[in-house]
């Protein structure tokens, strides 16, 4: 290269510098990760923020541990804790967040490879998103699965008898519970989350939006795009970064504030806040304004 590209190179991107990347149309493969963080603003507390997380509010089921409300074992045993918990997930009248529609403009922008969500709340699919560039990955409540004869069911069937804070049992068989198709700890992945392995490496730029890229493989995503591709993490928290231990073995999380940081830029705040500034550089506030007053 010349050296002024050279030079370019080794800069990392900033905010700024993606928002007039996606302006001048220079990002033509983009991937967003979501977590609960996007729909906080709809109204469905998150997991793990303090006090305010659902994990904080989960004394009352005496469980061994938070995430045992999701977990095939207990469940078996007691589904009574996750039903009543259902009833706070499960979405009623929501409507999706400005950060729901931001997805929604990059694609008829024609620039949106693919969403990969890790919220169950179906707010993508009302905010219209194609189903081919949305992978669900921890499921969500749209279908529900009989444990016993896997008899199938709509959320439109089951919804009713969750918000009356009843389990579900299945008509068919008389005998199993009826358990939403959201991904409990201990299940595979849907299908939809094998995408990933062949998607992430097309993508020139990755947005990290809303999660705490705890949980795996979901957070382990960020690692698979090409060593010139981009990140852009917006969350109230700095996650997943580069730590330096004997194991890392070049653990590739986000690098902020390392010499050697080429391609990791970060916006920490709230994300609705920050995407309205965001689409503002970027220079598309007439669609998204339309896009959100006709939600
Ligand atoms: N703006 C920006 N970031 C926010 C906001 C906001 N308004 N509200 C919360 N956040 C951030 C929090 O700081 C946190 O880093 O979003 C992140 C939410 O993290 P979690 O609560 O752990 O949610 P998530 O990462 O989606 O959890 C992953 O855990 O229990 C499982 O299957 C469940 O899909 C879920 C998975």
């Amino acid at each position: 290269w010349g050296d002024e590209e050279k030079k370019q190179k080794l800069i990392p991107p900033s905010f700024g510098s993606i928002a007039r990347g996606i302006k001048n149309n220079k990002y033509k493969k983009i991937i967003l990760m979501t977590g609960a963080g996007i729909s906080v603003a709809a109204g469905i507390p998150d997991f793990r923020s303090p006090k305010t997380g659902l994990y904080s509010k989960l004394e009352k089921y005496d469980l061994p541990y938070p995430e045992a409300i999701f977990s095939m074992e207990y469940f078996k045993k007691n589904p009574k804790p996750f039903f009543k918990l259902a009833k706070e997930l499960i979405p009623k009248d929501l409507k999706p967040t400005p950060v729901h529609h931001f997805c929604k403009l990059l694609e008829k922008k024609k620039v949106l490879h693919r969403v990969y969500t890790q919220n169950i709340d179906t707010l993508e699919r009302k905010a219209n998103i194609l189903p081919e560039k949305l992978v669900e990955a921890h499921g969500s409540f749209a279908y529900a699965t009989c444990l016993k004869c896997r008899y199938r069911y709509t959320q439109k069937e089951i919804q009713p008898i969750i918000m009356k804070g009843k389990v579900p049992k299945c008509k068919k068989c008389k005998k199993g519970v009826v358990k939403p198709n959201i991904t409990f700890f201990g299940e595979n992945l849907p299908s939809g989350f094998s995408l990933a392995h062949r998607d992430f490496p097309k993508a020139d730029l990755l947005i990290v939006i809303g999660t705490s890229l705890q949980v795996m493989p979901f957070g382990s995503l960020i690692h698979h795009v090409n060593e010139d591709c981009h990140r852009l993490l917006i969350n109230k928290e700095e996650v997943g970064v580069y730590r330096k231990s004997i194991f890392s073995r070049g653990h590739k999380g986000f690098r902020f504030n390392r010499s050697d940081n080429t391609r990791d830029a970060k916006k920490l705040g709230d994300c609705q806040e920050i995407i309205k500034q965001f689409v503002k550089l970027i220079g598309w506030e007439k669609e998204f304004n339309e896009l959100l007053d006709e939600s």
